[in-house]
């Protein structure tokens, strides 16, 4: 499977976020932490400072006379059990709580310490202060549960949390959408392109399209008019090819009819229609190659359009269809209403061609075929009805390919004249649909031209 661009660009932005929200969280719950702590060991140094100035050196010994509402204010906290110890130099305990004792500290003069012991099986913060007593160092110990420190802690940790977590989701859907739309405008191109068909080789807008894209864009324009001018240099061949043809072939049909015409051994005569009726066949191959080069999309965008009354158009050519139609034993009849729109007369005279050739030569003697022109809505409509054997539901969708023919057809064609008719429509920006009949029988070809002949 291709790589998605939006899910490369997502994971290697949202992966990382994995690492970085929980660091973040946890440098920020330092941070916050970290002060704290100092400001309760501050207030702990200073409860030790102030007891500190009870302990006195009477001669040799050390004398502790803290008055009991000195005690009090001491010991009195909402939350937190306070404890105290005054140690002499030689770790003796002098007054105060005995468990404080341990563990033993070295601090100096008017220095402080901070350790960790417990009481009770209560965790206890002590701050121990030196204090001269004479040649030695006696201590004061202040000690206090953790009880506020952890309520505070854990407000700060919950508070963090909800934070970074907030942050995270606010940077996740930013990340989703930003990369939602700076993609849009590949999308766009994307669509641009895959939905062209053949005939359309017109330049991708690149209006709106990021800087990044541009370079693609102008390559994909390129490519186009690449393509764009071997189709038609293929076209220009074509029709050549088909108009040098012509001539000849012209020529060896007329020659086959005068010999037809003209006294000729009877063992010849199948010969002779062979040969006429192969020439008959090889003049409209190349005639439908010619048409079918001038009618392609890209070669018709550069011609001038004119306005063309079907109505009229039809019966000009109608003249020539008479007798052929009478010929084949068809009753051929018009219904025709004005029907004006903008293209290019004589592409449109070989569609309604090959559409009466069709209905001619596969509704069979005897069939009824009807030519209808008209305005429908904002809508141009020229309808070639017959009263054959129509075409089957599965041929429908295959039928305007080129070379294709029916799996029943009738005549000698070369399966080219529903494709001709499908492209010089396409150039005029009209579409062509097969419709069943009224009666069921047979089948109608519509063609409708809506936008005008297409720039
Ligand atoms: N009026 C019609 N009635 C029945 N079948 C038709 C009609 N027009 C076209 N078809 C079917 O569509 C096929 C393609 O038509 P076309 O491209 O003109 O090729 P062909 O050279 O066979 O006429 C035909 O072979 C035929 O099977
Ligand atoms: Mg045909």
């Amino acid at each position: 499977m291709a790589r998605s661009l939006k899910r490369t660009l997502l994971l290697w932005m949202l992966l990382p976020m994995l690492a970085i929200v929980p660091a973040a969280a946890a440098l920020q719950y330092w941070l916050v932490l970290q002060p704290t702590r100092e400001a309760f060991d501050q207030a702990l140094a200073n409860a030790a400072a102030s007891v500190a100035s009870f302990v006195r050196l009477d001669g040799d010994t050390v004398a502790f006379d803290m008055n009991s509402q000195a005690e009090r204010s001491l010991r009195t906290d909402q939350f937190d059990s306070i404890y105290y110890a005054v140690l002499a130099p030689d770790g003796h305990p002098v007054a105060g709580d005995p468990p404080l004792r341990e563990p033993r500290v070295a601090v100096a003069v008017d220095a402080v310490a901070f350790v960790d012991t417990e009481v009770d099986g209560a965790a206890v913060r002590v701050a121990a202060r030196g204090v001269a007593c004479g040649a030695g160092v006696c201590q004061v110990r202040v000690g206090e549960t953790q009880v506020k420190r952890q309520q505070i802690f854990r407000k700060s940790f919950i508070g963090t949390l909800a934070g970074v977590l907030a942050f995270a989701l606010a940077s996740v859907a930013t990340i989703v959408l930003a990369t939602r739309k700076a993609l849009r405008p590949l999308q766009r191109l994307g669509e641009q392109v895959g939905t062209r068909s053949l005939d359309d080789l017109r330049p991708v807008d690149a209006i709106g399209m990021p800087a990044e894209v541009l370079g693609l864009v102008d390559a994909v324009n390129r490519l186009f008019g690449r393509v764009r001018a071997g189709s038609l240099a293929q076209q220009a061949f074509l029709a050549d090819a088909a108009h040098q043809l012509r001539t000849p072939l012209a020529s060896l049909k007329n020659e086959a009819e005068l010999a037809l015409a003209a006294p000729h051994p009877s063992s010849m005569q199948g010969t002779l229609e062979r040969l006429n009726a192969g020439a008959s066949r090889a003049a409209r191959l190349s005639s439908q190659l010619l048409a079918l080069a001038r009618s392609d999309a890209a070669a018709q965008a550069g011609m001038s359009t004119d306005t063309v009354d079907l109505k009229e158009l039809v019966s000009e050519v109608a003249v020539e269809w008479v007798p052929l139609a009478l010929a084949a034993g068809i009753d051929l009849g018009f219904e025709l209403e004005s029907a004006p729109l903008a293209g290019r007369r004589f592409l449109l005279r070989e569609l309604l061609a090959n559409l009466m050739h069709n209905a001619i030569e596969h509704a069979g003697a005897g069939a009824h075929v009807t030519v209808r022109t008209r305005r429908e809505h904002d809508a141009t409509v020229l309808e070639v009805e017959d009263d054959g054997p129509g075409i089957p539901e599965p041929e429908r969708g295959t039928a305007f390919e080129r070379f294709r023919r029916g799996s029943g057809a009738a005549g000698v064609g070369s399966g080219l004249g529903l494709a001709i008719v499908r492209d010089i429509a396409v150039g005029h920006g009209a579409r062509v649909s097969i419709a069943d009949t009224p009666s069921g029988r047979g089948v109608i070809l519509r063609v409708t031209f809506t936008g005008g002949a297409a720039a």
